[in-house]
């Protein structure tokens, strides 16, 4: 009896080296057999966010003993995965190469497949993995160097709706944890910090929120932000939660106000199929953003869809199920496919059997 394929996804196109084996069965659902993550946060606490040197060179020291250890915990010898699945982009181009290079090597002395995933596709996926959803659906992805809505309209299908047009959205609350004193990853220190603050004390201005448009900006958010600070320097504790708390509601307004719009279109366009909005991306931890999201999606009797949050951010259980669910549909690429570090997930080469 076939138990479908099994496949091996590696990840290290940003801050975190991490491989998972995944299974996808003949039915197309999905299990995680293994799935581990190595963070390099204290590697780059001290310089206050990602250095790129840094991580290829951790990648480096600790991607063999991850991948080892994800392939032992999944019960697995390596000839008895069927395929291997690394990010080849976008993302920091020296840990890329790492990830990818790596892939590459065990697929050519495996003898398996080889499938240069897209980081964006792999997040778009997941909630394929996690929900067994279907096509289409509207992906909303957060983190830190991304701010996106896609239609996700099939493998290798995908449709962008907006985009940031400077800042991503984790990166404007990384930026402003900085500017309040706050460690890093910025995201959750400011969500503590909003806890105790006033959300109605600043009142911060939305960018485009008046245009009929789904990009984002938020970069001009960061600057009234700054602003608002250095005009009531020296913060006090409370000025600073009040800082954050403004902050995190502000952001939450504009993420709905888009979410709703983007739910429109989604029903004007595909009338016939089940709203369903995706949520992906390490700013989906947040809180306050779900709430503000589960209440639109809920006005526009759509289904919201958050996988579990260490699913949502980077991680190689992703990189692996859309490895295989390309697999599955004949896809494979050569061993002299290129890193990328930037690939956009609409661009032409998104095809199922992409340089097969
Ligand atoms: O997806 P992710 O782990 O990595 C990539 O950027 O690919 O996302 C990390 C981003 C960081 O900017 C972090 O500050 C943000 O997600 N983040 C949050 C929260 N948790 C993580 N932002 C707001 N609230 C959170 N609870
Ligand atoms: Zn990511």
């Amino acid at each position: 009896m076939s138990v479908g394929v099994r496949v091996l996804g590696i990840e290290t196109s940003c801050d975190e080296t991490a491989a998972a084996v995944v299974i996808r069965d003949d039915q197309g659902r999905g299990t995680i057999v293994s799935n581990i993550v190595r963070s390099q946060l204290e590697e780059h606490a001290p310089y206050g966010g990602v250095v790129p040197e840094l991580a290829a060179r951790a990648h480096v020291s600790h991607l063999d003993r991850i991948i080892g250890r994800a392939v032992e915990a999944a019960g697995l010898d390596l000839r008895q995965l069927d395929a291997i699945a690394a990010t080849a982009g976008p993302g920091l181009i020296g840990g890329v190469l790492v990830g990818l290079t790596t892939a590459k090597a065990l697929a050519a002395a495996l003898g398996k497949p080889l499938l240069a995933v897209n980081h964006l596709e792999a997040h778009a996926l997941t909630a394929r993995l996690t929900d067994g959803i279907a096509f289409p659906y509207l992906m909303l992805l957060v983190s830190g160097g991304h701010s996106q809505f896609v239609l996700v309209r099939g493998v290798g299908d995908y449709q962008r709706w907006g985009s940031t047009i400077d800042d991503a959205l984790g990166e404007a609350f990384d930026k402003v944890a900085k500017l309040l004193g706050l460690g890093v990853p910025g995201g959750p220190q400011v969500e503590r910090l909003a806890r105790s603050g006033d959300p109605h004390r600043f009142d911060f201005p939305r960018p485009l929120l008046h245009q009929d448009r789904l990009d984002f900006s938020f970069s001009g958010l960061k600057t009234a932000v700054r602003l608002a600070a250095e005009a009531a320097a020296p913060l006090s504790d409370q000025d600073a939660a009040d800082l954050a708390a403004s902050f995190q509601r502000t952001v939450a307004e504009i993420v709905a106000k888009r979410a709703r719009s983007a739910l429109v279109r989604l029903r004007a366009e595909w009338p016939g199929a089940p709203a369903r909005l995706v949520v992906a991306g390490g700013v989906a931890a947040n809180r306050e953003i779900g709430a503000a999201l589960r209440g639109v999606s809920e006005a526009a009797g759509a289904e919201l869809i958050i996988p579990p949050i260490p699913l949502c951010t980077d991680n190689g259980a992703m990189v692996a199920w859309a490895g295989a669910e390309r697999l599955v549909l004949g896809g494979c690429d050569g061993l002299d496919v290129a890193a990328r570090a930037r690939w956009p997930l609409d661009s032409a080469d998104m095809g199922v059997g992409h340089a097969a």
